[in-house]
């Protein structure tokens, strides 16, 4: 794995919280995430989950161990918030939208730091709330949402900025099966166009098991690891390496795949587009 490969990568952290009974919440975690990964991590309650995210997040500070995100490592990096903003994104289980704020407002609200035209920061935030099918609710204030609604403005306000990396706390934990699954079908369409990162702890199995990986806590540490293999994206990677998959690819023409045309007059069919789009992404 090159260096490039690695987005996160954790050496023995602890975390001990109190001063007169001591609570060691992270005991000696060690952990690396590659580039584009999506990840889970369950665990029973209070097994360290939300503490680990935080640590990673550089919301909270290790008591000892290093955490480096995209090859820095967070105990040196000067401007913790500059780093912050413009790397990563959060998304809670309780969504944390400004109650007073619109969508379009709140999903700007982390572009306030960077340098731009409020007309260009209007402009980003609108593209993203479009992208999670908010397009026509941007004047809305949260409370004029429904639940799903305001966890896709949380998950657009953690986008916005581009992150390479989100670190999403239960985001599933107050809304039912079908908000549920939108919300992750949203967070692995993000993933596969854009190559996020998603680090996503969750008690839900339904979520976990369309994650690459699945890390089980346990006192602190991680007890458990289960690599998943999406059968849907394995076939696409074999077919991606198939003569017909290079075909498409290329763009090369007479092509028919199970009787369906690919090129019809010199011109890709839409079959042909969609699988393009398809196997460029796995
Ligand atoms: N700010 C704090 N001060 C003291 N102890 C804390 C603090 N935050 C968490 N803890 C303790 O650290 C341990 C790990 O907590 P954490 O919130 O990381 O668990 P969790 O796995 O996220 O649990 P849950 O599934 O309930 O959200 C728990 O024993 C908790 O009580
Ligand atoms: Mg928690």
């Amino acid at each position: 794995m090159s260096e490039n490969d690695v987005i996160v990568e954790t050496r023995d952290l602890v975390k001990i919280y109190g001063d007169g009974e001591e609570i060691r919440a992270l005991d000696g975690v060690s952990l690396t995430v590659r580039r584009g990964e999506f990840v889970s991590i369950m665990g029973p309650s209070g097994s360290g989950k939300s503490t680990l995210l935080y640590v990673l997040g550089a919301l909270a500070r290790p008591t000892s161990g290093q955490v480096l995100v995209n090859d820095q490592d967070l105990a040196k990096v000067k401007n913790l918030d500059r780093f912050r903003n413009e790397t990563m994104g959060f998304v809670f289980q309780l969504h944390n939208l400004i109650p007073t704020m619109t969508a379009l407002e709140n999903v700007e609200v982390p572009l306030h730091e960077q340098k731009m035209s409020g007309k260009e920061r209007r402009g980003r935030a609108r593209d993203v709330l479009e992208l999670v099918g908010l397009g026509d609710r941007l004047p809305h204030l949260p409370n004029q949402l429904s639940g799903g609604q305001c966890q896709r403005v949380a998950v657009a306000r953690s986008l916005v900025n581009q992150p390479s990396l989100v670190l999403a706390d239960e985001p599933t934990g107050e809304l039912d099966s079908e908000n549920s699954k939108e919300i992750v079908d949203l967070m692995h369409d993000m993933n596969h166009r854009l190559g996020t990162t998603f680090l996503v702890v969750t008690h839900d199995p339904a979520v976990a098991r369309r994650t690459d990986r699945i890390l089980i806590m346990g006192d602190g540490r991680i007890v458990r690891e289960d690599i998943i293999k999406d059968p849907y994206t394995e076939d696409l990677r074999i077919l991606k390496e198939s003569p017909l998959g290079q075909a498409v690819l290329e763009g090369r023409e007479d092509l028919v795949l199970d009787g369906v045309a690919l090129f019809h007059e010199g011109q890709p069919t839409e079959a042909a587009r969609l699988l393009r789009e398809l196997l460029q992404h796995v």
